[in-house]
């Protein structure tokens, strides 16, 4: 269904809430925001195979209930943080938003297919406007995952102490690594679209993790060790998006190039370490 585009409303500008429990529905219903920006989950992929019920309640069973608070307020209207995961292994690259959405080999990724059932359901049940965002992977500074299982701020921490970089694969695996401040842009973005709309986030151009080793050794200026972990099974080799759907839409592009992006989220990590 291709998106359409509200013209600007007269009147006071949207107001953002901040909404710490989506179980909360009376906050929901008292911050009448003109819209959700639904990113709270459970989201390390591991843990969630020990822990599937509450994966499940968390970012599936919740959701819904973020979803019925909103029908009790005037709120009809969700940006929702999904996965490139939902795609599974895909067919054919760059992926598009048209390629099938695959059965998942995580809970976390079922949470979110699920959840997407849900906000489809919603739009046509209830009328709601839906747009899911498709993350491809995102990186920058602020990311502070405990443990931390996401490759770039592994390899950048690794890198700045001097420890040897995991890497599987011997690197080739390839990836679309998206700046978190373009990935941000793309909430605004979407801000006045109507209608159930499916878009992906990503660069539109495949990178491998050997690619992010040159960087961050060319941006240190020093050798890097590696710890080469050889081969991990389930993982999918390459995926990268097509985003000109999201493009066309609403104009939106990534614009910090990966060696920029990168230059930043070390400058993060170095001032962190002090
Ligand atoms: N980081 C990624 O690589 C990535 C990729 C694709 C999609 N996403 C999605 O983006 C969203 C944000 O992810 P992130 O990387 O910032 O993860 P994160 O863990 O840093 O942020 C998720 C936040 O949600 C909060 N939360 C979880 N359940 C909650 C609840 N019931 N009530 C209130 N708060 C709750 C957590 O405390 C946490 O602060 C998630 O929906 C995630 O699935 C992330």
């Amino acid at each position: 269904m291709s998106p359409t585009v509200l013209p600007p409303r007269p009147g006071p500008a949207p107001r953002a809430a901040y909404v710490p429990d989506p179980r909360d529905r009376l906050a929901v219903a008292t911050s009448i925001p003109f819209v959700v920006i639904h990113l709270a989950a459970l989201v390390p992929v591991t843990p969630s195979v020990s822990r599937p019920v509450a994966y499940a309640q968390n970012n599936v069973v919740n959701t819904v209930r973020l979803l019925e608070a909103m029908r009790a307020s005037s709120v009809r209207r969700i940006v929702f943080s999904s996965s490139a995961t939902v795609y599974g292994t895909p067919q054919r690259l760059p992926i598009t938003e048209d390629d099938p959405v695959s059965a998942q080999s995580n809970p976390y990724g079922a949470t979110k297919v699920a959840a997407e059932a849900f906000m489809a359901v919603y739009h046509n049940l209830h009328g709601f406007d839906v747009t899911v965002l498709r993350y491809f992977n995102p990186y920058g500074p602020n990311e502070l995952c405990e443990p931390e299982t996401h490759a770039v701020p592994n390899m950048v921490q690794a890198a700045l102490a001097g420890r040897p970089i995991p890497v599987y694969w011997k690197g080739v695996q390839i990836r679309d690594f998206i700046y978190v401040e373009d990935l941000a842009k793309a909430h605004v973005a979407v801000l006045p679209l109507e209608g159930l709309n499916y878009f992906n986030v990503g660069t539109g151009t495949g990178v491998s993790i050997n690619e992010i080793l040159d960087a961050i050794r060319g941006i240190l200026g020093r050798p890097l060790r590696v710890d080469d972990l050889g081969e991990r099974p389930g993982d999918v080799p390459a995926y990268y998006a097509s985003s000109a759907r999201l493009t066309a839409a609403t104009g939106w592009k990534s614009e910090v190039g990966l060696v920029e992006g990168l230059r930043r989220t070390v400058a993060y990590y170095q001032a962190r370490q002090g």
